[in-house]
């Protein structure tokens, strides 16, 4: 009968087909509007009356079987299609991901901070590019002080086309973070507890200690009654926390226009015995200046205050018995990757 082998011809196309054109074809072929299967039906109305219903009921299951063929075949199809190309080699290794890590630095930086944090202090921050009054003329720094030296310090020009600023605004790259004392406390009154960690520039060449951008951490204590003792407990408590409860501490005399008394601190542990030495110098301390209030708006006479300054490569250094500063900024992964 027609439609018994019209249904076997479109079963076969629609199953032959190798891709999903291949397979559109053969559906626009058969059940399109112009399709042969579609002509069957329409040539339906020239049968006799009496053999309507029946070959009509015949070319609708026939019908209903080619589009049950036809959904399979897609779905068979469109699984093929969204097949890998190339055949998997699943004996291959497999690809690891690199986790990212943070620098040596910000994670000596972050230790820091949390030893701070656990004794009231908060992170401050100041800008990078100053002025010389917060980094030098408020600390107290006389003008003719080396430090102020175009040698030794990177000055900014006035940006093209506008006047440079005359000082004490002339703009130059900080030198240390104690400029962040000053711009806290022309902020807010005492009572301060501050730590502020960042970035500093001297115009230094570049050799194993040295490098033109470093890192310092400074911190500023401003109350009543403070001493050198809450100083030097404040110190030992932190280098106690950071490198381990063997450390030793020591205070020597020094000099800074920003303090009276200044200190230089020292410090000792195994790791230092095992660079061949008894003391590291590790940072610079005192007793806030009566003139460094005074410039900022705060009576000596009422307040007191330590401050403190180190620098943060000096201490990664030692904790990671690290001989090279530089070794910090040449961002080698097979450097960093161990930290
Ligand atoms: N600013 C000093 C430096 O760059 C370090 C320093 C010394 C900071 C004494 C202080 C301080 O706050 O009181 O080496």
């Amino acid at each position: 009968m027609e439609i018994e082998s019209l249904k076997q011809a479109a079963l076969a196309e629609l199953n032959a087909a190798q891709d999903l054109k291949a397979l559109e074809h053969a559906k626009v072929d058969y059940l399109g509007s112009h399709g042969k299967f579609t002509a069957l039906l329409k040539s339906l109305g020239n049968l006799p009356k009496e053999e309507r219903p029946a070959a009509g009921k015949l070319i609708n299951v026939a019908k209903v079987e080619l589009e049950a063929a036809l959904a399979s075949r897609r779905e068979e199809l469109e699984l093929k299609a969204a097949m890998p190309k190339q055949a998997t080699d699943f004996t291959l290794p497999g690809r690891r991901r690199t986790v990212g890590k943070l620098h040596p630095l910000t994670q000596v930086t972050e230790d820091i901070v949390r030893a701070f944090r656990k004794i009231g202090f908060v992170v401050a921050d100041g800008p990078e590019v100053e002025d010389e009054w917060h980094c030098f003329d408020a600390l107290n720094t006389p003008a003719d002080h080396p430090a102020r030296d175009t040698q030794d310090t990177f000055y900014i020009e006035g940006v093209k086309g506008s006047q440079e600023l005359a000082p004490p605004k002339k703009q130059l790259l900080r030198t240390h973070t104690s400029s962040v004392q000053i711009r806290v406390m022309e902020k807010q009154p005492p009572p301060i507890r501050i730590i502020a960690p960042g970035r500093v520039y001297r115009r230094d060449n570049a050799d194993a200690t040295h490098n033109p951008t470093f890192q310092q951490i400074e911190g500023l204590y401003v109350d009543k009654g403070v001493t050198v003792g809450d100083l030097k407990g404040t110190v030992e408590f932190v280098f106690k926390e950071l490198l381990g409860n063997e450390v030793k501490v020591r205070f020597r005399p020094h000099y800074f226009s920003y303090t009276e008394p200044s200190f230089e601190i020292d410090f000792s542990s195994p790791l230092v015995k095992k660079m061949g030495k008894d003391w590291l110098e590790i940072a610079g301390c005192g007793m806030v200046h009566p003139q460094v209030f005074e410039n900022v708006g705060y009576d000596p006479e009422v307040w007191t205050g330590w401050a403190f300054g180190f620098g943060i490569e000096r201490i990664a250094m030692i904790r990671y018995e690290i001989n090279d500063i530089r070794l910090f900024y040449e961002n080698n992964v097979r450097f960093l990757q161990q930290f």
